[in-house]
């Protein structure tokens, strides 16, 4: 075995001296039951900055009821402890719409959840985003004119007039308007059953997007369709790479995007906490792979992952397959059960990750000094058709 010398070599930092121990350190190994060997027994040192819970708790209370911060399940715990509610990007959405007296929404989520938001709130309300940067790759594989493109390529092949378009929640505020001036709706992963369901009373065809995983997954496992009546539509292709008799065959036309962080899970990762954990039920969130959720025992929605283990009897196993934050949670709020994160090397949702202490005290600090800062605001025309698109998701029988 050969010496890195590439890290903090002394020649390139000078008065620095490499020390190789300290990841292993980190890992310790002293903990052979937990997914990633960094378990810190004891306590944590404070974080660098140790006034910052103080400074976050004086500047929500100098707001008071004029602040109403949202906070995604996958948050990191430092933000989630401001939330005044937590949830999936479907009930945010519904509490988003809830708060009418609430001047300042602060959003702790991602870019598009926030858009929503100011969709779904009213002309006086102002919904921040605490980093500019906490977009979302998936959202991004989506663009308007690849939307519009998609459509004019529906159309050469004689079937826009019977294509209903079924937008993720998880889709820039463009796709959304483009949805709600097709007469589509947007779904979430809570209700993407329903909203398929729906659309087929519509139409005959979907546009799916921008995660084909999600739609497969509904329509195979929970609308009875078959795979090969879903065509998947690739924006980088001419014609999304499909033939105008494929477009006219399928039932579902499923737009070629993926969650970066749902996308890691695999079926190995399925088998291997089969045999490390015995006994284990795996449950995964329906943006991983169709054939992570044929290996795992049960799939659903953040919210629904929540309730599982909630309802989960004691002395029971759980192996999770979503975003890190929320299982870290989960086996927390579960010390009577075993919950193990489902994969060993998939990361946290980074975007997500960018909403730090840091970031949200300065938002709740520039509010109680009077500046709004990182304001979240759909241009009109975009807003009044997304919010048809939107209307038409929290009104689903
Ligand atoms: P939910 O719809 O479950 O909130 O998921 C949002 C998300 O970003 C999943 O990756
Ligand atoms: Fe987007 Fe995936 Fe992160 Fe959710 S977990 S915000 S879909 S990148």
């Amino acid at each position: 075995m050969t010496a890195r010398t590439d890290v903090a070599s002394p020649e390139l930092m000078p008065g620095v001296t490499p020390t190789p121990l300290a990841l292993l350190l980190l890992g310790r190994q002293s903990d052979p039951a937990s997914e990633r060997g960094v378990d810190c027994p004891g306590d944590l040192p404070a974080a660098s900055d140790p006034t910052l819970v103080a400074r976050a708790r004086a500047a929500k209370a100098a707001l008071g009821e004029r602040v109403f911060v949202l906070g995604h399940h996958y948050q990191r715990d430092e933000v989630i402890e401001f939330a005044d509610v937590t949830g999936d990007s479907f009930k945010l959405a519904q509490q988003a719409a809830a708060r009418p007296d609430a001047e300042f929404i602060v959003f702790a989520g991602v870019h598009f959840m926030a858009e929503s938001a100011d969709i779904l709130t009213g002309p006086d309300q102002k919904v921040l985003l605490p980093d500019l940067a906490a977009g979302c790759s998936m959202a991004d594989m989506a663009t308007f004119e690849q939307v519009e493109q998609c459509w004019d390529d529906l159309a050469a092949a004689g079937v826009a007039d019977t294509v209903v378009p079924v937008s993720y929640m998880n889709s820039s505020a463009a796709i959304k308007g483009f949805t709600g001036r097709h007469g589509g709706t947007i779904c979430t992963s809570s209700n993407a059953k329903r909203a398929l369901e729906w659309a087929l009373t519509q139409g005959t065809k979907v546009l799916f997007l921008p995660d084909q995983h999600l739609g497969r997954n509904t329509a195979v496992l929970e609308l009875g369709l078959s795979l090969d009546d879903c065509v998947l539509y690739d924006p980088h292709k001419p014609g999304g790479g499909l033939t105008a008799q494929q477009l006219q065959d399928a039932t579902m036309v499923l737009w070629k995007g993926h969650c970066s962080v749902h996308g890691r899970f695999t079926a190995q990762s399925v088998a291997d906490v089969r045999e490390r954990v015995p006994g284990v039920t795996v449950l995964v969130h329906p943006e991983v792979k169709h054939e992570v959720v044929l290996a795992a025992d049960l799939v659903g929605s953040t919210e629904y992952i929540i309730r599982a283990l909630d309802a989960a009897p004691a002395g029971s196993s759980w192996a999770i397959g979503t975003e890190l934050n929320l299982v870290r949670r989960l086996a927390k709020a579960h010390p009577d059960k075993t919950v193990v994160f489902l994969d060993k090397t998939v990361c946290f949702c980074s975007t997500m990750n960018r909403i730090d202490l840091p970031h949200l005290v300065w938002t709740l600090e520039s509010l109680v000094e009077g500046r709004v800062v990182n304001q979240i605001s759909v241009e009109p025309e975009t807003a009044r058709y997304a919010k048809q698109a939107l209307d038409q998701m929290l009104a689903l029988p």
